[in-house]
């Protein structure tokens, strides 16, 4: 067993608030969201199977702790706790988000030792950017609970305010993600997810464009083809994926964290589920395995 901290999977899905407000009002069996949430039922299972001692969750705030005051394209949270934030109808009844400073003061030296300037964050309120994906993959947790099931050291990637950062910045900021952990010397069983998207746009003429060939081709190539992938300039995105479908840049850091960036074996799929609709929105979610290292027995 390594001594040090690994990745040992990657998580990805849309964050779509409606997806909380159903869970919160209890509301998954409805005809509706049921297909939705079914969609999730091996993810979950998975989780159980597969707990991580802390997870690195990449998402994007939505104006809600950032605004056009401050807007730092990547934003890691080395605080203990963070809030859910109150994004007009009060806080989500969600347990605290609690974080795991020693992990993200190592990941912060690390990658910024990697020429990646980051902006630290010790303070803030996290929205359903980050909510909903825990929602989703653990299922209903009591408001009252002292937090979620493990420690979350949050990333907020700036995809609201152009200049967003490039696929490929994101891509390789994964890969300095990967180093980083691999350097922390707990043995951890650490995850990345990756949030947002798919293809979605919420306001203007092409309000509730859904584009699901160039949804699933682009998990295709996500699995199999990443560097290529991150290659997409941001036209692409919003030609084909609407206004908000670039969030799907994020996806791209959780992928550069995968092993066979570093001569690793390719990942195994171990879920991989698409639906519409889900409000106004195309939603997808993968789960990708490391394959461990063949240890001396
Ligand atoms: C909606 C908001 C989001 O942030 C998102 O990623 C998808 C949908 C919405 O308001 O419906
Ligand atoms: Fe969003």
């Amino acid at each position: 067993m390594s001594s040090h901290a690994r990745i040992t999977a990657s998580v990805y899905t849309s964050h779509v608030p409606a997806i909380g407000v159903a869970m919160d009002q209890g509301r998954t069996a409805d005809p509706y969201w049921a297909p939705l949430f079914a969609g999730y039922e091996p993810s979950r299972q998975w989780m159980v199977d597969n707990k991580p001692d802390a997870i690195v969750l990449v998402y994007n705030d939505h104006a809600n702790a950032f605004s056009l005051d401050m807007i730092p394209t990547f934003a890691l949270g080395t605080g203990d706790r963070y809030e859910p934030a109150d994004e007009g109808w009060g806080p989500r009844a969600v347990p605290p988000v609690l974080g795991h400073g020693a992990l993200a003061a190592h990941i912060a030296q690390s990658v910024i030792q990697q020429d990646f300037d980051l902006t630290l964050i010790n303070r803030m309120t996290v929205d359903h950017g980050l909510t909903v994906p825990l929602s989703l993959l653990f299922g209903p947790q009591r408001a009252d609970a002292p937090g979620w099931p493990c420690p979350v050291i949050p990333l907020a990637v700036n995809v609201v305010q152009y200049p967003v950062p490039s696929g490929r910045r994101c891509f390789q900021l994964g890969q300095a993600i990967r180093r980083a952990v691999e350097s922390f010397d707990e043995p951890l069983n650490v995850q990345i997810w990756g949030t947002g998207g798919m293809s979605h746009q919420l306001q203007g003429p092409r309000a509730g464009l859904i584009n699901r060939e160039w949804d699933n081709a682009w998990m295709d190539r996500l699995i199999a083809d990443p560097a290529g992938l991150a290659e997409m300039p941001h036209v692409d995105y919003v030609r084909e994926a609407g206004s908000e479908g670039i969030e799907l840049v994020m996806w791209l850091i959780a992928r550069g964290a995968m092993s066979d960036l570093a001569g690793g074996p390719p990942p195994r799929v171990a879920h991989r589920f698409y639906h519409v609709p889900a409000s106004n929105t195309a939603v997808g979610h993968l789960v990708l395995e490391n394959i461990p290292k063949e240890s001396p027995q």
